[in-house]
């Protein structure tokens, strides 16, 4: 029989993984705003980074578009989950459109820092050093908060020991909310060891999702012979949880961004396989993915939970209660 024979494959399924409470608002606020307006409703840019998630909405009735000239007059759009420069709300109010804001409520928590250290431009305005990756949506539109020139992207370590500020007296930062949490913690103590007056969070803005995903991908790498990310190659905390997984024991981590994507060769020699999920990714893709290797082997699955998660965030008017 095809079962004879069968070797057993270890699962390790990290907790928690998968959507975050801003990932599930933003799905949440197209496909309301398709219930209570009609299709079809626009999206500017993908409203979280997964193909599965975005066809999905298509298939709802949402017409996905780059940039706001190509939403017909009296359109209704959604920017998404990342964010958007202060300039794209500005052009919808200009032409008339009707806009809903599915930015995650933590991306626009670090908006209202990056204004306040800017203090309208005033004396008591400080330069912004903002750590993230350049052209990522969420930078794009944190750094598009502000006048152009008020704000310095900061990619790495290196960046974080050369950058040379006018007044290292009058400085800030703030960062991305999906960057490593290792990474990040050594370029603000550059920062902070450099400009002993900087202000800044305690940490950094790293959300809830992204460290708690990073953590639970830690406790099961080192098990594991093979990690597999659910994940889109464009998603920043889905490829962070596949250098975590990496650097911290995994022999070898992989960003697959569905089942039909995974080359079965690399499971040849794996013994334990340690499987997470982004937080754009969405739980059914991890089970079609362990059902898929439920029938090639037989399989010891061990979930392990390093914390539970409750955070919800409610729909923005006029969605919400
Ligand atoms: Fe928000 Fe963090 Fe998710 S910033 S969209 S809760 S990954």
């Amino acid at each position: 029989s095809a079962a004879h024979g069968r070797r057993t494959l270890k699962v390790l399924l990290a907790g928690p993984r998968g959507f975050c409470a801003g990932v599930d608002r933003a799905i949440r606020v197209v496909e309301e705003a398709i219930k209570r307006f009609g299709a079809p409703v626009y999206v500017r840019h993908e409203i979280v980074h997964n193909r599965t998630v975005v066809e999905d909405l298509e298939a709802k009735g949402a017409i996905f578009v780059e940039e706001l000239d190509e939403v017909p007059e009296d359109g209704h759009v959604v920017f998404s989950a990342h964010g958007v420069p202060k300039a794209v709300p500005a052009e919808a109010e200009r032409r008339n459109l009707l806009y809903l804001d599915a930015t995650c409520p933590l991306v626009s928590k670090v908006h209202r820092e990056a204004e306040r250290h800017f203090a309208d431009g005033g004396p008591e305005s400080r330069h912004i050093l903002m750590i993230g990756h350049a052209g990522h949506p969420e930078v794009v539109g944190t750094m598009g908060q502000l006048p152009p020139g008020t704000m310095t992207l900061i990619q790495d370590a290196e960046e974080a020991r050369t950058v040379m500020p006018a007044d290292p007296m009058r400085l800030a930062f703030i960062t991305q909310t999906t960057l490593s949490v290792d990474d990040t913690a050594e370029i603000v103590d550059i920062l902070r060891a450099r400009f002993p007056h900087i202000e800044g969070p305690k940490r950094e803005d790293i959300c809830y999702a992204t460290t708690n995903r990073q953590e639970a991908v830690k406790a099961i790498a080192p098990e594991s012979d093979l990690v597999i990310v659910i994940g889109s190659p464009n998603s920043s905390n889905s490829q962070r949880l596949r250098e975590v997984a990496e650097r911290t024991g995994a022999k070898r981590a992989l960003l697959v961004p569905k089942l039909e994507n995974l080359d079965w060769s690399v499971l040849e020699d794996v013994e334990t396989v340690g499987i997470t999920a982004g937080a754009s990714a969405p739980e059914a893709l991890v089970q079609e993915m362990v059902k898929a290797l439920s029938e090639r082997f037989n399989l010891d699955i061990e979930e392990r939970i390093v914390k539970e998660e409750s955070v919800t965030f409610r729909l923005p008017s006029p969605l919400g209660p």
